[in-house]
This record gives structure tokens, sequence and C-alpha cells, in this order.
């Protein structure tokens, strides 16, 4: 059994408590390297001297050998993977990170690095006894410039807790995702992270300024600039936003923080069939422009299985689709009026069924607890299957019937949304247990038709040790082989987040 309080505390921000008490009374997930058959590579296996030395950086407070303790970290958020790592290690700062990496490296100790353990890929945990290296404790602020917006802030710290202080100061953290209660900016920078908002904000690529990281071999790398141009050689801080942990551990952030939008304004809207979401997305941007900072979109049994596992209101009746529309301006009165009017309108042309507008924060939130919580909600059924894949916008929602067709009565529910304007769709699939002939029907069946549509098989929630055997679906071998080189010029021991990313061979 798992430890339930660890998990509550360590997990999950509120909204996420009582799935996590659910899951805290049933079995273990089976371990990674059974359910995935992998074959552990030659590394070193933790010593009681080594612990020894990592009690001698650390103190003994921030090394857990206790498997009571280091279980949650051996288990990923949807409960899919399962590490057998022995030791959990705690830096409080770059230059402990340095140390211990420089003494593993030596050692030829493998590290899983850490942030708020909700990747979805099976990244974030280790697969054989690989040290966890959680940045949790590195979670001071270093400095907010209020007139240029840039943030410095450690690795360590949960991405809600640094827009709580920026808002305070009318600036906003330019990416938020359903799991801002507990992952990390490390973590997200770490995996590119996308969001609800990427369509306004852009992604991290453009708003990190810069990054202080620290290789396998212990050597610290300082490209924590906060200029907004600076094209003094290679960009190297785009190595690490989105290698997942393969090339270095993020230890600071700096990051640009858009102005707080003094108006916010969220429509949810029912919509027929998903042509007219298109039509309706396309509608939005000319009408809404500027302003306009999400358009997300989720199908019924999406939106229906979220309403009835986890209790929560719909304002809305129920319809085939839906799509949530938030503006961020900065005139209340002026950006309402033109929500409202985009809603008259397209009720008027058909392509909105019903729909509300509002600006009240209570009411904003139930329409985005609905859509943040899709992810959790799922769970309840047991098993999801989590596809993140990106498709050109007119084949964003071919693969859910395909999906639904081809599982039959085998899935309890088959589900889509995402993020509309990025062409990036999330597929669920739940089913009480996971089974490999749910497994097989799944995959690679899913990857090769996203790659026939020129897609991509890992949108925004990274490879991680999921995906890695299925990266050639959308990355040519050239590329593959330039990252290799890359991570064999960086971590020449292979001791960062082995078995994740990389495939074997290319
Ligand atoms: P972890 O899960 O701990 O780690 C993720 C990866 O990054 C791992 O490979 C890990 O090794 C590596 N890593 C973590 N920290 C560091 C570090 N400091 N240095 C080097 N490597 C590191 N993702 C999206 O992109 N968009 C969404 O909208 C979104 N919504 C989500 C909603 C929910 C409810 C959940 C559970 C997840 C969601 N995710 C989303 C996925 C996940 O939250 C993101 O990938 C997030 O960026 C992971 O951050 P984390 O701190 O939890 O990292
Ligand atoms: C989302 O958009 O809700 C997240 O990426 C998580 C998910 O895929 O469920
Ligand atoms: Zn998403």
């Amino acid at each position: 059994m798992l430890n339930t309080i660890r998990l509550l505390v360590q997990c999950q921000n509120k909204q996420y408590v009582l799935e996590q008490i659910r899951c805290a009374s049933q079995v273990l997930p089976q371990l990674s390297a059974e359910k995935y058959n992998v074959k552990r590579k030659d590394f070193a296996t933790v010593q009681s001297s080594d612990v020894n030395f990592f009690k001698t950086i650390l103190g003994n407070e921030r090394v857990l050998t206790d498997d009571n303790d280091v279980t949650p970290f051996n288990i990923d958020w949807i409960k899919n993977c399962r590490g057998q790592s022995k030791v959990v290690l705690k830096p409080k700062s770059t230059q402990e990170v340095s140390q211990i990496l420089s003494y593993c490296n030596e050692k030829k100790l493998a590290v899983c690095p850490q942030g708020g353990n909700t990747g979805l890929v099976g990244g974030s945990v280790p697969v054989f006894d690989e040290v966890v290296l959680n940045l949790m404790l590195m979670n001071n602020i270093v400095s907010l410039d209020e007139i240029s917006g840039a943030l410095i802030c450690e690795a360590g710290c949960v991405l809600e807790n640094v827009d709580n202080y920026v808002r305070e100061r009318n600036l906003i953290m330019p990416l938020d995702l359903g799991a801002k209660g507990t992952c990390q900016v490390g973590g997200n920078v770490s995996t590119n992270a996308g969001g609800l908002r990427l369509l306004r904000y852009g992604n991290l690529h453009g708003s990190i300024l810069g990054v202080e990281a620290v290789k396998a071999d212990g050597i610290i790398i300082d490209c924590l600039k906060t200029l907004k141009k600076d094209n003094t050689g290679y960009h190297l801080k785009h190595l690490f936003i989105g290698s997942e942990g393969t090339l270095g551990v993020v230890t600071k952030v700096a990051i640009h923080c858009p102005v707080l939008p003094k108006a916010v304004t969220v429509g949810f809207f029912g919509v027929e069939n998903f042509e007219n979401i298109l039509q309706l997305y396309k509608s939005a941007k000319s009408s809404l422009g500027e302003i306009l900072s999400a358009f997300e979109m989720a199908d019924r049994d999406a939106i229906s299985s979220t309403v009835k596992n986890l209790n929560l209101p719909n304002p809305i009746s129920d319809y085939p689709f839906y799509v949530l529309v938030e503006t961020h301006g900065s005139d209340e009165g002026h950006d309402g009026e033109k929500l409202n009017r985009f809603l008259s309108k397209e009720m008027e042309s058909g392509l909105i069924l019903d729909g509300t507008v509002t600006s009240e924060p209570g009411k904003m939130q139930t329409i985005w607890n609905l859509r943040e919580n899709i992810a959790g909600a799922g769970l309840r059924h047991g098993y999801v299957f989590k596809y993140d894949v990106s498709l050109p916008q007119k084949h964003y929602y071919e693969l859910v019937p395909k999906i639904k067709q081809r599982l039959g009565d085998k899935a309890i529910v088959v589900c889509g949304y995402g993020h509309i304007g990025d062409g990036n769709i999330h597929i669920n699939v739940t089913v009480p247990e996971y089974t490999r002939e749910v497994a097989g029907l799944l995959e690679p069946y899913v990857f090769e038709e996203v790659s026939a549509l020129q897609g991509s098989i890992s949108a925004e929630h990274g490879v991680g040790f999921r995906k890695p055997h299925y990266i050639h679906y959308s990355k040519d071998r050239s590329a593959l082989q330039l990252m290799h080189q890359l991570k064999t010029l960086m971590d020449p021991n292979g001791i960062l987040n082995p078995y994740k990313v990389l495939p074997e061979e290319c």
C-alpha cells in the first residue's frame, strides 16, 4: 500500500486530494521494468558508502532511504510507472546539485531528476534504482525586475506559488496548466510545458530568458541572463528547455512575465460538431484577436465523465462538443461586451448552440475547473492510456472516433480535448485496468496514424519513458543521431535520466 499522507501532501493541490486518497488505497502499480520489459543498464548500485557520502553533503534529513518515504517518488501521477529507487536526495542549492552529480558521475550511479512529479510520460520517476534528485527544496524566488518583467527563481518553485508572487506585483507567469499547484518551474522548463495559454503567450523557448543548469559531471552552466536580446554565440539555454532531464539538471530559471491583465472574461459554449469548432476558432481569432488568451475544446465524453466522476457542475447543458474561450485584456466592459457579442453572433449563425459568458472570478473558476480536471477524472475508471499529440487542425479530432471504433466495448471512455489553437489534442482511453491487449490495440496504432497525418507523437508532455521507441514516427534519423551525439557530449556516462527520451538505436 502507498503512504496516504505523503501522497496527499507531496503530490497534489487541493483539486486532486480525493483522487490521491482513492489511489492510495489501491495496490501499487506494476514495476515499469517488468511492465515494459526493460533491461537494466550497466550502472553501479547505490552502496551504504554512497548514502553516507550524500549525508555528508545534505545531512540526514534530506537523504531519504526508508521504503515508505521513497515509494511516492517512485510512482508517477497517473500511476502508470513505478521505479525501484532506494534513495531520494533533496538538495537546497546549485552547489549541492553539482557535488551530487559530480559524485554520481564518478561512481557511474544513474540519476533521475524530479520536479513536482506531475509528468504524464513516465519521465519523472526512475525505471530501476536510479537516485532520485528532487528539486522541491530549491524553492526561492531570487529576483524580480518589475519594469522588464524578468523573474529569476530556483527550479523547485511551484508554478502556482510563483504566479501568486508575481500577480501581487501586477505580472503573471506566461504559462498555466492544470498541475500548477504541484509542478515546478524547473519541471516546466525541462518538459517545455505548453498549457492553457500558449496561444497567447507563446511557448517557453520564447519566454525563458536564461537558465542555470548542472551538467552530468557537476559543472555548472551559467546561462542565467535576463536580457531579451543576447546573440552572443550558441543559444545554449534551449538545450535544457524540453530535454526532460537528460542533458542537465535545471537549477535556476529566468523567465519573462507578462503584465497582469486588468480584465479577464471566460465563455463556455456548446457546439454541434467538430467542423463548427474550427469555424468558431477562425471567427474568434478575427473577432477577439488581440484579447484572445485561450481557446480550448472538449468533447461530450470528456466533460460528462468529469462532471460525473468528480461531481463538478456544468454551467450549460449536454452538448456533443464544448469550447472554452478566454480573453485577457485591459477593459472589462469592452472585453465582456466583445465576448458577449461573439456569443450572440455565433448563436445566430448556428456555430454555438448555447453558452455563457462571465467575468465573475467564482464562475470563471467553475468553468476552468471542468476543463482542468479532465486529466484527473479519468483515473476514477481505473487506468488511463494517455495520448498527447499535435495534428494539423483539420485532422485534429479524426483519431477519436477511429480509436472508439477500434476498441469497441474494451474501453470505458475514449475522449478528446485540448488546445485547439496549438493543434494539440489529448486523447484519453479509460479502462478498468491496464491490459496488454488494449495496449497492443493502441500502440503503435495511434502513433502510426499521427505520423500518417504529419503530426507529432508528443505535443507538450514530452517523450519521457513511454515514447522513446516511438520517437522515430516524428523525428528523422539524422535528427536522432545528432540528439545521441549531444547526449554523449554532455553526459558521456549516460547517468542522467537513462531509459528516457532517446531510443536505444537510431
Ligand atoms: P516532473 O514531472 O517532476 O518531471 C518531468 C520531466 O522533467 C522529467 O523527465 C524530469 O526528469 C524532468 N525534470 C523535472 N525537473 C527537472 C529539473 N529541475 N532539471 C532537469 N530535469 C527536470 N503539461 C503541459 O505541457 N501542458 C498542460 O496543460 C499540462 N497539464 C497538466 C495537467 C495535469 C492535471 C497534470 C497532472 C499534468 C499536466 N501536464 C501538462 C504535464 C506536467 O504537469 C508538465 O509536464 C510539467 O511541466 C511537469 O513539471 P513537474 O515539475 O511536475 O516535472
Ligand atoms: C491538459 O491539457 O489538460 C493537460 O495537458 C493534461 C492532460 O493531458 O490531461
Ligand atoms: Zn494539455
